[in-house]
């Protein structure tokens, strides 16, 4: 089987950049790729701003020949190349569907919705491996009908022709410099080996073992179920719901932070770490001999300010007067520990933003961008092709930790050399 692969919403490249463990990149800024995977197309839009940096950068780093830098949804999906294994980050989103109005047929999501256009391409691409990241609440969404999004997307691969495995894995317990808690999902079509024999094992032991034995996840990172957690399973058929609708409408799970999905019937179950691995610590990936000024510049008084407990009123929409409050949290971040979950806002005076005290200068400081893409596991610079400084912080908060996709790289390696055909 062919390692060729496809990167959706690639922003800078996040999930090549693992794939193919790219830890540099040539004079003229292009990456030095390892290998394995070719990837043949690649699909990255920024739909808030008119300049596309995050496009730019991947386009410096691996050429224009195969990116395309056009809304997803207006891309012919016949038209993308074949390949192997999809790749992608998506957002959280609503999605629900209903019918068309004035219809009984044929089934409407949201316009924007991003899993819409993943869904197509799976119908129509059919890739055998898919491996796609979210964030943690996708699995809890929406707070009205919890577990309801996850199990639309469940049910569309189920109805697309795919097994499933999922897990919620926080970077920080597996070495990498950022408490960043992602939802993983790793999708195999059933005309391949791998779900013939993930099934047939499957069958020989109970779903639990399978949960922490047998799933890519569990593989490369490994886990012990979580104290009185207690598997449970569930059923996404047409038996118990007829169309996706039906889904949208009624379903409703406590999904665990782990699982898989085999012909419409999934089992879940809550895992935790079972090794104790020393997290790299944000003091370790400071780059204090190269700190541009205006990191320097960022307000002491008002970081500290919002980065300690408060308690304010506000007022509601209806005009009720309410005390919003909000804990400590620590001032300046711990270097002993690994970073905290980058958000876009990083580097703006933000409560979320870190603030450190630099331990060669002493002096209070927000992170460079080099220290963010050391964050997320990208060679550093990797954000450097003519972007304002303040889109580099914004990618990075964008961006995974590519440390993550490189295990995953492996345990898909093993599957395809494995493949017959
Ligand atoms: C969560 S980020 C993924 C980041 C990526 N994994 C990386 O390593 O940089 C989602 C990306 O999807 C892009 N995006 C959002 N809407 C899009 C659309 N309609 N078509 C194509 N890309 C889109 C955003 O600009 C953003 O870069």
């Amino acid at each position: 089987m062919e390692k060729t692969a496809v990167e959706l919403f690639a922003g800078v490249g996040g999930f090549r950049v693992g794939l193919n463990d790219i830890t540099a990149f040539d004079e003229n800024g292009r990456a030095i790729e390892n290998g394995p995977w070719k990837f043949v197309w690649a699909n990255q839009w920024e739909p808030a701003t008119k300049a596309q940096h995050a496009f730019e950068c991947y386009a410096t780093r691996f050429g224009k020949d195969d990116s395309s830098n056009v809304d997803i949804a207006q891309v012919n999906k016949a038209d993308i190349p074949d390949h192997t294994l999809l790749t992608g980050g998506f957002p959280c989103q609503d999605y629900s569907v209903a019918h068309p109005k004035n219809s009984e047929k044929g089934i409407e999501g949201k316009k924007g919705v991003l899993w819409w256009q993943i869904d197509e391409i799976l119908k129509v691409k059919q890739p055998k491996f898919v491996l796609l990241e979210n964030v943690d609440r996708l699995l809890k969404a929406p707070s009205s009908q919890r577990g309801q999004a996850f199990g639309i997307i469940l049910r569309c691969f189920a109805d697309a022709g795919y097994g499933v495995q999922w897990r919620v894995i926080n970077a920080a317990d597996y070495g990498h410099p950022q408490k960043r808690r992602r939802t993983f999902i790793f999708a195999f079509h059933n005309s391949t080996d791998y779900y013939a024999n993930f099934s047939k094992a499957g069958r020989k032991q109970k779903p639990d073992a399978t949960i922490l034995s047998d799933t890519i996840f569990a593989k490369g990172f490994p886990c012990k179920e979580k104290n009185e957690a207690k598997l449970s399973q569930g059923n996404l058929s047409k038996k118990t719901f007829h169309d996706l609708v039906e889904v949208s409408n009624k379903f409703a799970f406590p999904f665990g932070n782990s699982g898989y999905l085999l012909s419409y019937d999934f089992y879940t179950l809550d895992v935790v770490p079972s090794q104790t691995i020393a997290p790299k610590t944000l003091g370790e990936i400071l780059d204090s001999n190269n700190v541009p000024d205006f990191c320097y510049k960022a307000d002491y008084d008002k970081f500290k300010y919002l980065k300690g407990s408060k308690k304010i009123v506000r007022i509601a929409k209806n005009g009720h007067e309410y005390i919003y409050s909000e804990g400590a949290i620590p001032f300046p971040d711990k270097l002993d520990e690994p970073g905290r979950t980058m958000l876009t806002s990083e580097g703006t005076t933000n409560r979320s933003s870190h603030y450190i005290q630099d331990p060669k200068s002493g002096q209070f400081r927000i992170l460079t961008p080099v220290e963010c893409e050391r964050m997320d596991e990208f060679p550093d610079n990797w954000t450097n092709t003519g972007m304002p400084q303040k889109f580099r912080y914004f990618i990075a908060g964008n961006a995974l930790v590519t440390g993550l996709i490189k295990t995953m790289g492996a345990q898909i390696n093993v599957i395809i050399d494995s493949e017959s055909k």
